[in-house]
């Protein structure tokens, strides 16, 4: 081996290092805190009571036509409201609607349902400021923001006087989402993970929050969201005892790391965040919301399926080429020994020619040392 040669492969293995230490020891992508639901403002310390508002809105069939020819209802129930969150706590009409203490209200300026609803809404972030600040960043505000009106907002998750704990079961959290997004709930229920929650209720499994965010949530259209993928599933997926619960090994994610894409990726978060790679990531060998256990006849790892896979981006491959391809697989005497047998080569010949140099480095330098002394001693 030439020493150009050998430089070379010393800068790859620790450039390969460097990038492991700093994807195990950056913040992880999805280990942000959730603001607490922390209001500012006490209970009923207004001079409006219920009762007032509920003289006319608690009255039963109230209703006006809207501008657009969609009804608006007006009628609240009184049980419904006592029993949210928000009526539990005492909270007044008139903290919410604070600009209609009175009748009558001022004009009406909704020509839509949709036109009332995203007037209403903005006063939850009255007491809720942290979650409303933190839902400015989402993809769903951003779609808001270019004209999406059926984007999220607080009520179409949350309701306006049925405001209830959103988590309880956790199920409910996916049938949140389903409300608009029931393409993907479909594939998700049918998942690995899906039907883990939705069938068993299992804990262990991420719901659609887990990968994405509640508040700020995110995905493919933030630019890095694809790239740093990975790094959702690192949370669960190099998790030694969460995985050892299921016989799942976690050697897939150093392997990953290990293999030629993986090694792309990871370089890529590092020094070009925010451009897209053509290199897989979890999600493309393994699907996203479809995601089925490896032996799973419709998993797209399943060895009938893998081709496949491999062809959405080798077109040319042929039937062997997953083969050459060592998979999640750490090589081993039995299993791929060939690949075994230089890692361990260069795992023996690299530090012996590393101790090597240093001790003729060493003793070099004693010689000349010596030598040196031994002139002077004579002259
Ligand atoms: C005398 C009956 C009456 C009383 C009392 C009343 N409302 Fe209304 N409210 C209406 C009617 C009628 C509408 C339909 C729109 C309009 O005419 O302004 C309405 C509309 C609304 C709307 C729809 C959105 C909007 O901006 O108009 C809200 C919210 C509302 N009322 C809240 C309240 C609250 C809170 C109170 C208690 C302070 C209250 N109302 C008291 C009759 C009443
Ligand atoms: C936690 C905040 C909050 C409280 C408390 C609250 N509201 Fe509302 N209210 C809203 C929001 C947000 C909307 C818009 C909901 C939508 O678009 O569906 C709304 C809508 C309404 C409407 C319009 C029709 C509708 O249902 O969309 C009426 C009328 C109304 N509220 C009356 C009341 C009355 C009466 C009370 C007290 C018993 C009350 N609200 C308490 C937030 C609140
Ligand atoms: C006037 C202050 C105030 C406003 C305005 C307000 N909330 Fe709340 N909210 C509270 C309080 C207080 C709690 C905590 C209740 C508790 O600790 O049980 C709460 C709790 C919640 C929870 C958590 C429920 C749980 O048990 O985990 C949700 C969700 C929520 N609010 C949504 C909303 C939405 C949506 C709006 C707008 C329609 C809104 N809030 C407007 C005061 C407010
Ligand atoms: C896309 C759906 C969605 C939207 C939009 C949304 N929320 Fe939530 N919210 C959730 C879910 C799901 C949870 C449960 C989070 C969990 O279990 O960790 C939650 C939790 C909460 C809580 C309980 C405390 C917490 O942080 O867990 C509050 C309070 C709250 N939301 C308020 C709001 C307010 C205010 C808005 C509007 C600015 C809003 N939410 C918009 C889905 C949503
Ligand atoms: C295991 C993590 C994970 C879970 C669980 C998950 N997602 Fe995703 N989701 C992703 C990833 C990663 C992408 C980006 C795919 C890409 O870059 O091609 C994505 C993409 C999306 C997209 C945009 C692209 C599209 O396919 O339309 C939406 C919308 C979405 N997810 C919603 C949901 C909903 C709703 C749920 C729950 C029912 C959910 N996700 C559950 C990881 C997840
Ligand atoms: C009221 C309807 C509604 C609800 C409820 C809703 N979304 Fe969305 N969501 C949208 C719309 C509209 C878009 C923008 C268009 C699109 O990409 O489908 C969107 C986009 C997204 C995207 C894709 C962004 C991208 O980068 O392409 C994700 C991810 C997402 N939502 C996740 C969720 C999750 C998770 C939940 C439940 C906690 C949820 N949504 C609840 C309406 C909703
Ligand atoms: C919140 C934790 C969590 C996250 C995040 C997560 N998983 Fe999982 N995953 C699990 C658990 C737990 C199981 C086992 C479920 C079972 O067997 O019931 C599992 C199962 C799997 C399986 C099936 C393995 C088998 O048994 O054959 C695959 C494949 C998988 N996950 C891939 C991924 C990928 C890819 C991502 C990232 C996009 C991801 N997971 C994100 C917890 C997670
Ligand atoms: C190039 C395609 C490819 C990529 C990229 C890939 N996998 Fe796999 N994965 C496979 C194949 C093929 C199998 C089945 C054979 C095996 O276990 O090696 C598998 C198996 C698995 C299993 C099951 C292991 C077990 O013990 O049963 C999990 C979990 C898994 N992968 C998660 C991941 C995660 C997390 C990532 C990203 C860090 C990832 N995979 C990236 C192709 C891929
Ligand atoms: C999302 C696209 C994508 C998928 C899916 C994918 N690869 Fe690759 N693969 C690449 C790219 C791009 C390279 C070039 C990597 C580099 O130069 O860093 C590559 C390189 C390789 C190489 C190195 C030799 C060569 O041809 O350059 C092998 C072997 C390989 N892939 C096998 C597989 C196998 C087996 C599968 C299916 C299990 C697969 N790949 C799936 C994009 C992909």
């Amino acid at each position: 081996m030439s020493i150009k040669k050998f430089l070379s492969t010393s800068l790859a293995l620790t450039g390969l290092l460097l990038a492991f230490v700093l994807l195990f020891g950056l913040p992880k992508l999805a280990g942000r805190a959730e603001a607490p639901a922390a209001p500012a403002v006490a209970p009923q310390n207004v001079g409006v009571d219920n009762e007032t508002c509920l003289a006319c809105h608690g009255l039963p069939d109230q209703q006006i036509t809207l501008p657009s020819g969609e009804i608006l209802y007006l009628t609240v129930d009184r049980e419904i409201y006592n029993n949210s969150v928000h009526g539990k706590n005492g909270y007044a009409c008139v903290q919410c609607h604070t600009t209609l203490t009175s009748y009558p209200h001022p004009p009406l300026a909704a020509y839509t349902r949709r036109d009332a609803t995203l007037n209403l809404y903005q006063s939850c972030g009255r007491c809720h400021y942290q979650h409303y600040d933190r839902a400015l960043d989402s993809v769903h505000q951003k779609a808001l923001a270019t004209g999406n009106r059926q984007a999220a907002v607080c009520t179409d998750c949350h309701g306006a006087h049925n405001v209830r704990p959103p988590n309880e079961p956790r199920s409910h959290i996916p049938q949140t989402c389903q409300l608009c997004h029931s393409e993907i709930y479909k594939r998700y229920e049918e998942s690995v993970h899906g039907s883990a929650l939705l069938g068993e209720g299992n804990p262990d499994v991420p719901s659609c929050i887990d990968c994405h965010g509640v508040h700020d949530v995110e995905g493919p259209s933030d630019s890095q969201f694809h790239l740093f993928s990975p790094q959702i599933c690192a949370k669960c997926h190099a998790n030694d005892e969460l995985m050892a619960k299921y016989g799942i090994s976690t050697d897939v994610f150093e392997t990953y790391v290990a293999d030629f894409h993986g090694t792309t990726v990871v370089l890529f978060e590092k020094t070009t965040p925010d451009q897209e790679t053509n290199k897989p990531v979890c999600i493309d060998c393994h699907g996203v919301h479809d995601m089925r256990e490896v032996d799973d006849p419709e998993s797209t790892v399943i060895k009938e399926n893998l081709l496949q896979t491999c062809q959405k981006c080798h077109p040319d491959a042929t039937l062997h080429f997953p083969e050459a391809w060592i998979a999640h697989y750490q090589p081993a005497p039995d299993n791929h020994p060939v690949v075994y047998y230089v890692n361990l080569f260069y795992s023996i010949f690299i530090p012996t020619l590393l101790g090597g140099m240093g001790l003729f480095v060493v003793t070099d330098a004693g010689r000349r040392l010596y030598s040196r002394l031994k002139e002077r001693q004579h002259g």
